[in-house]
């Protein structure tokens, strides 16, 4: 087992050992796994190029130790469970050898289809269980999987395709969300009509039963291709530091970017994290709402969960359907221990009102968790009060798509804990805050940009199909640093609160959105000359998308203007990139260099007039006024 720390002075001597011999300490949990041949060397890096490896000339199957490895103890233990959209239908238990079954019998299959290592494979598919069998099926056989979360567009999706060069698309029929029935292989067969020229073959699991249409030739039923396959395949062995997956996130600038993890390091740092940050207990529970379309369901739905052996809950549906109290029913019904959502989720429910919460039990709760955006006090205290019945710790779990696990966060029942603060940093990361000049800012009180200056083993490795731009986004702003966007305090005894980016990226009910992104889209839409994008503060939400757009002639019907925009945003991303504003402007305020300032744009946008700064080195000052006039009869 890696090492499971169990006390705060345990952490400390951990935290410091894991600082003074990174290598040792890695080394030493990596151990506990099952490697086909034994790394040379532990670690090498530079944050220069940036090149970074963990694990040197190790080899493994990640999947054979998230499976095969507790068939003999856990064979029969519940290794999946899944809650179906439908409350009235039955959940699903999967145990480790079933899903080891199922895994092997979709890697036959996939095989058969001609898939090999290194191959990509984009997954578009509901929250089934298939779904993780496919992720894992992929790995298995050493080939890349490239999730994309199943709300995103045709346009998104084939962008996506593209961009890694995808050989098979796995996808379903329907996806089952609350009320709605969305037609994922249409949105598929859209998205090939686009020019994904690689693709060769799609693979359609059938999961409403509702009509698609097949096209010859192309697509194949996911219950064709399984029949007759069988349920043992030998994993491909490959090198700890081949790529296990893609996963594309939004950045400042540019199209969304392939964050590039690998076997090795990942394995041994989501294994660890789970397992210490939840303080995971064996036979718990453990059920994560987040979607394994974003990574916090790949690292703490699927691999992390069962490299540890836990029974991880799986969850179809969405958290107000049928009702508000949906979650909660969930947890009573699978007896869950450990519960890992977001704070947007926290806020819906929170305003829902206590109707749904209250006189609830849920005796068998001890751990809960929150990611994905900062959380106000106001939802931490609701969490802790209603949700725990302020005995149950919360983590406030704070990492992203390119840390691949949990960077700053406590231990749950081990770390003091202090509301909207992510706390300390976990075993082996080494942050620091730095001022715009990169000076490194020491003591406590301080407020800086949230950089880590030592690699962790599940440390993006690159940006697929282009380094440079790895190099450019993240270790280029400090020198010798990997910078994270993120503005953080760090206050008395080295605590961190996480701020928020700091960089033309919003958190929108925890989902990452690049302003430029949603600028590109907006500007395809009919009568639009230009727009400038802010996030802005939002109740449920986080933040809200607030859009100033500069039209082409004036706006005869403001209604049907405001839908095209919205429907041109969801044609292109998707609905979770819908402006939740937009103001229609005479200009945008800009300084003699042509760039959009955005600080005076996102003050009005948060209501916060009162200091717009010196306005008079503008290009054009008077717009200003223009949109504040503007923006107060929204
Ligand atoms: C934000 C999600 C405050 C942060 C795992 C980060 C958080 C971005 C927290 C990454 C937290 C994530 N407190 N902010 N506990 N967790 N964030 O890539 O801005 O989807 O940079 O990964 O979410 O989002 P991503």
């Amino acid at each position: 087992m890696t090492l499971q720390i169990r006390s705060f002075e345990a952490y400390q001597r951990v935290y410091a050992r894991s600082v003074a011999d990174p290598e040792g300490f890695w080394a030493e949990q990596a151990h506990t796994f099952q490697w086909r041949k034994p790394w040379r060397q532990v670690l090498k890096w530079n944050f220069r190029e940036p090149r970074v490896k963990w694990f040197v000339g190790g080899r493994l199957n990640i999947t054979e130790n998230c499976l095969d490895r507790h068939l003999e103890k856990r064979g029969r233990q519940t290794a999946l469970i899944w809650e179906p959209n439908n409350p009235s239908r039955k959940a699903r238990k999967i145990t480790y050898r079933q899903l080891h079954g199922l895994v092997c019998q979709f890697a036959n299959a996939l095989k058969a289809q001609g898939v090999k290592k290194g191959d990509r494979i984009c997954i578009y598919m509901p929250m089934t269980p298939e779904l993780a069998v496919a992720v894992l099926a992929c790995a298995r056989l050493g080939a890349i999987h490239s999730v994309v979360f199943a709300g995103f567009s045709a346009v998104s999706l084939a962008d996506r395709i593209k961009d890694a060069q995808v050989k098979v698309v796995l996808t379903s029929d329907y996806n089952a969300r609350g009320a709605k029935n969305i037609a994922v292989k249409q949105i598929v067969d859209e998205a090939l009509t686009l020019g994904c020229d690689t693709v060769e073959r799609v693979i359609v699991h059938q999961n409403t039963g509702d009509p698609v249409v097949m096209q010859e030739g192309r697509d194949m039923w996911w219950h064709d291709v399984i029949k007759g396959k069988r349920k043992q395949c030998k994993p491909t062995i490959v090198d700890s530091e081949d790529m296990l997956f893609i996963l594309y996130t939004s950045g400042s600038t540019g199209k969304p970017k392939g964050v590039v993890h690998t076997h090795g390091g990942y394995m041994v740092y989501t294994e660890f994290t789970f397992r210490n940050v939840f303080q995971y207990e064996e036979g718990d529970v453990y059920w994560c709402t987040a979607d394994i379309g974003w990574v916090t369901g790949h690292s703490y739905i699927v691999y992390g969960p069962l490299l540890a052996g836990a029974t991880t809950v799986m969850f179809e549906g969405v958290p107000t359907y049928p009702d508000a109290g949906r979650f909660w029913d969930v947890i009573q019904r699978h007896k869950v221990n450990i519960f890992y959502t977001a704070p947007t989720a926290i806020r819906a429910l929170m305003a829902a009102g206590d109707q749904w919460i209250k006189g609830r039990r849920m005796p068998s709760l001890r751990v809960l968790g929150t990611v994905g955006e900062p959380i106000n006090e106001e939802a931490w205290q609701w969490y802790h009060e209603r949700v725990g019945k302020k005995r149950c710790p919360i983590v406030d779990t704070w990492w992203q798509t390119e840390t691949g696990g949990i960077l700053i966060t406590p231990l749950a029942g081990i770390t003091p804990l202090k509301p909207c603060y992510a706390s300390y940093p976990f075993p082996g990361i080494q942050p620091c805050l730095v001022d715009a000049n990169g000076k490194e800012l020491e003591g406590d009180g301080v407020e800086g940009m949230l950089c880590i200056k030592f690699p962790w083993p599940s440390i993006l490795r690159t940006t697929f199909g282009d380094h440079e731009r790895c190099r450019q986004t993240y270790f280029a702003t400090f020198k010798d640093k990997y910078f994270t966007g993120d503005g953080a305090r760090r206050d008395a005894g080295g605590i961190y609160r996480i701020i928020g980016r700091v960089d033309d990226v919003i958190n929108v009910s925890g989902h990452r959105i690049g302003t430029a992104e949603i600028e590109d889209a907006i500007n395809k839409s009919p009568n639009v000359v230009e727009s400038a994008v802010v996030g802005y503060p939002h109740d449920i939400k986080g933040q809200g998308i607030y859009a100033y757009i500069i039209t082409s002639g004036p706006v005869a019907d403001i209604a049907s203007f405001r839908k095209n925009v919205l429907d041109t945003v969801t044609r292109e991303i998707g609905p979770i990139a819908k402006p939740d504003k937009i103001q229609v402007v005479p200009g945008l305020p800009k300084t003699r260099s042509g760039k959009i300032m955005r600080r005076i744009l996102r003050k009005i946008a948060e209501g916060d007039t009162s200091n717009l700064g010196d306005t008079s080195t503008l290009l054009n000052p008077e717009v200003v006024d223009d949109i504040q006039q503007g923006s107060k009869s929204l």
